[in-house]
């Protein structure tokens, strides 16, 4: 494996591995765990399946332009040697962890592709984080085209990155297949997340109750009562949204809905621990094999 810090450096790399030096990308921003380290296994095993010959390519790069709170920026983790090892034993081939001039040849100020609709107005991390996605397109678009990778795995567990990821590659007609990466939990089913170190023992413990919240919206037989249901579990923190959207456009659906509906629903919540912010979700109802059935 190897690792490419400098301009001069990922030159000789993408000579090497035209047309799609990405090969199969995981992009992240470092502090890696065992969530990344199964998204790493992912895509090295679906660069082997399909003979994409640059393998998985990680990307290491805390993105400026993404965070709401510059304090956020600063604290952020930075910690690229414990990240090695992890690619390295998740079967990485490539990690870049370029500086901000490689990423940001036109500056960070440079205009921001188009936000797809999944990404607005949909009082989500959108309305929570704003400018959030805007930062996020913006790395992603030039992430892919500084590497252009065959295809680039994103972890469900922030479901509406995933969304526009997805989105952004159809609006920009880029050629990449955008894979979802099923979210990694620990022993209590909390989604790992490289926030979660930021909880104290008491926090740690209330985090339990978001994924609870997932299984108790599970059986309730309408959107309005899961809805009710994911409120009273999550009601000693602080919630920021806890909701049941169309899976695909994250459309607000009549709260009549029923269970047995036909269209593909999500149910999200964003809370607030402290100062730490914690995602999850799920398929509303839980499939047959989620492991969130018996919490
Ligand atoms: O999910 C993340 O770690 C970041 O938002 C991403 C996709 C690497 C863009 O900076």
């Amino acid at each position: 494996m190897r690792t490419i810090r400098s301009a001069e450096q990922l030159t000789g790399y993408l000579q090497q591995y035209q047309p799609h030096p990405g090969g199969v990308l995981v992009p992240t921003m470092g502090a890696l765990h065992q969530g990344h380290e199964a998204l790493i296994r992912q895509a090295a095993h679906y660069a082997q399946q399909h003979n994409i010959p640059a393998g998985c390519v990680v990307t290491i790069f805390v993105n400026p332009t993404q965070f709401n709170e510059p304090q956020d920026y600063q604290r952020y983790p930075r910690t690229l040697e414990q990240d090695t090892i992890r690619c390295q034993n998740a079967g990485a081939k490539t990690i870049v962890a370029p500086t901000i001039e490689m990423v940001y040849p036109k500056g960070l100020d440079a205009p921001a592709p188009t936000l797809p609709a999944v990404a607005k107005d949909k009082g989500l991390e959108d309305q929570y984080r704003p400018g959030h996605f805007q930062g996020v397109a913006k790395v992603l678009q030039n992430l892919f085209t500084m590497l252009p990778p065959t295809a680039a795995i994103f972890g469900e567990k922030d479901y509406q990155q995933l969304l526009l990821a997805q989105a952004l590659v159809r609006q920009l007609n880029l050629p990449i297949e955008i894979l979802p990466g099923p979210t990694v939990r620990d022993h209590d089913a909390l989604a790992l997340s490289s926030r979660n170190r930021f909880l104290s023992g008491q926090q740690r413990l209330a985090a339990s109750a978001i994924p609870q919240a997932l299984r108790n919206a599970h059986d309730q037989p309408t959107i309005a009562r899961a809805q009710a249901a994911m409120h009273d579990t999550l009601a000693h923190l602080s919630i920021e949204y806890a909701t049941i959207r169309h899976a695909h456009t994250l459309e607000t659906l009549p709260p009549d809905t029923p269970q047995d509906a036909t269209c593909p629903r999500r149910a999200i919540i964003a809370c607030r621990l402290g100062d730490t912010r914690l995602l999850d979700n799920a398929p509303w109802p839980l499939p047959p094999d989620s492991p969130l059935r018996n919490l």
